[in-house]
């Protein structure tokens, strides 16, 4: 491939040369010529690429095609079905909602509903009346000082850092006009957090924000914000679903002097946070801390949050919980399908719980243990929509947080370059030029119609399903389509032969 190249470079160059020395035209030509034949042979020379060493110039367009690989997958193959993580329904009820438009469709269902998996709320011939106030829930259980009334759907974390500042301050100025809070991410809460919005402030292993020189918990500093006013509730990160038992990952790319400064970093390295806490290393240690941060933050809601893995270390959370009289106001479990700005792929497709058998699973053992009245269960994993909030609460959570859900909500087209602090969105990017394609202004609006339009669909849909309030909804409001798949059942359903006629 080599040698045809630069014969056929060559030979065309001659006689690009022999008709310029004729008739005087074509010396543009002759100079590109010269410039893709050098740029050739530089490619033949390097030795780092070996597809570039065997086509000089064609090589370029596999990279070129590399790039745009996921755009052309979304633009021109991806069907409304499809799309990873989210389909590109999943993403445009989005859209339609945060720019408070008609989020309706037409023509009926695209799903295949005839299915096995097929699930669907079973709704009542006597539907209730849409409450057009969105839920609230209390959280903060008897040792609590400054029990906080949460929105059932918030700002799940996500950090400066990972988002971009226009994203936080137009996540922060949305929750402010929408009543919901903003949970900070381990990232440490910044200038753009405080924009009058709630925020809920995560710890997470770096200790970001209450960090003492020795990378460990600074009582003084945790003391002095856990007490600012917007900081409603305080999230000890014990674990996030994408990447279980990894701690947090900041690219350098993303690392700039700003963020380095307010997470006491050296800055353009990349900062891997530890796995596990040094603030403690046990189930007695974590509920300890429990009690601390209490204390230093003069009892407001305390909670930690985790993706379950061994679930025999979550009972023994329960009864340490027990045994030490002391519980969190709150849990939030993470779904191992949950994103993340950036995670190895190993843990992001390998490890950890998914969002539904987890969140059954932390919901039973608090009612075993008989702790359940006690701790509020946050949780997130793809709740973006009124059907998936329903569905949470029935599966035993109290209050949803949603992440890329709101990121959608910023104009997040799930480009997949989070990692690269190349978002073309200037969502999730530090670069200066691209995130000011995100007007905070307009974004705003959108974070709050998202969220408010969003809870307003889980109303009609509670309505639907003959209820009056999010805590009559339990699991036997939904239904399976594997729960009528037997043809018996299909065509002449026992379940009749049990009808009394009157
Ligand atoms: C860009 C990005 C950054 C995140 N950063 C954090 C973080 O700092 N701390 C954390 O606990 N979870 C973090 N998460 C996880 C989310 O808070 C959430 O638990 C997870 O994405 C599942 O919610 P979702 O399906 O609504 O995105 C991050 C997620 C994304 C997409």
């Amino acid at each position: 491939m080599r040698n045809k190249f630069f014969i056929i470079g060559i030979s065309i160059l001659v006689l690009t040369t022999i008709v310029y020395i004729l008739y005087d035209v074509g010396l543009v030509f002759m100079v590109i010529l010269t410039l893709i034949l050098l740029v050739g042979y530089a490619n033949t020379i390097q030795q780092k690429h070996a597809i570039l060493r065997n086509f000089p110039v064609l090589g370029y367009f596999r990279y070129l095609f590399e790039m745009i690989a996921p755009e052309i997958q979304q633009y021109f193959i991806e069907r409304t079905t499809d799309g990873k993580p989210f389909s590109r329904n999943q993403r445009t009820i989005v859209y339609q909602r945060a720019k408070n438009i008609d989020a309706t469709t037409p023509f009926g269902t695209q799903l295949d509903i005839n299915q096995s998996n097929y699930e669907g709320i079973k709704h009542s011939i006597f539907p209730t009346v849409v409450n057009e106030e969105l839920p609230r829930v209390l959280v903060g259980g008897p040792d609590c000082k400054q029990p906080y009334s949460a929105s059932l759907l918030n700002i799940s974390a996500m950090s400066f850092g990972s988002l971009s500042e226009n994203a936080i301050v137009a996540l922060n100025k949305g929750a402010l006009k929408g009543n919901f809070y903003h949970n900070t991410g381990e990232g440490g809460l910044t200038q753009f957090h405080q924009q009058g919005g709630d925020v809920t402030w995560q710890i997470g292993t770096g200790y970001f924000g209450c960090r003492n020189a020795n990378g460990g918990f600074d009582k003084d500093k945790f003391t002095e914000k856990a007490n600012l006013p917007e900081v409603k509730m305080i999230e000890i990160k014990l674990s996030q679903g994408a990447k279980p038992g990894h701690g947090g990952v900041l690219p350098a790319s993303k690392n700039t002097e700003e963020i380095a400064k307010i997470r006491g970093v050296e800055p353009h390295t990349t900062i891997l946070s530890p796995p596990g806490h040094s603030a403690f290393s046990d189930t007695k240690g974590l509920i300890e801390f429990v009690a601390q941060l209490r204390l230093l933050s003069n009892g407001k809601p305390i909670g930690f949050k985790l993706c379950i893995g061994k679930t025999s270390e979550f009972e023994a959370i329960c009864q340490e919980m027990i045994t030490q009289n002391c519980y969190p106001d709150f849990i939030t479990v993470d779904g191992a399908e949950g994103g993340t700005g950036a995670a190895p792929l190993e843990f992001s497709d390998g490890v950890g719980m998914p969002f539904e058998p987890a969140l059954i699973f932390v919901n039973k053992t608090l009612v075993f243990f008989g702790i359940r009245d006690r701790i509020r269960v946050i949780c997130s994993g793809k709740i973006i929509s009124g059907y998936s909030i329903l569905r949470a609460v029935a599966l035993g959570a109290d209050i949803c947080n949603s992440a890329r859900g709101f990121m959608f909500s910023l104009g997040c087209i799930q480009a997949l370059r989070c990692n690269t602090n190349t978002c073309p969105t200037g969502v999730a990017t530090q670069d200066r030029m691209l995130m000011k394609g995100l007007v905070v202004a307009d974004k705003y609006e959108r974070v709050y119609h998202f969220h408010k339009n969003t809870l307003h669909a889980a109303n009609e849909l509670l309505a639907a399903a003959g209820k009056n309030s999010f805590a009559e909804v339990d699991i036997n409001i939904f239904m399976r389509g594997d729960e009528f798949s037997h043809l018996s059942d299909l065509y002449f359903p026992d379940n009749l032969k049990s009808v009394t006629r009157y």
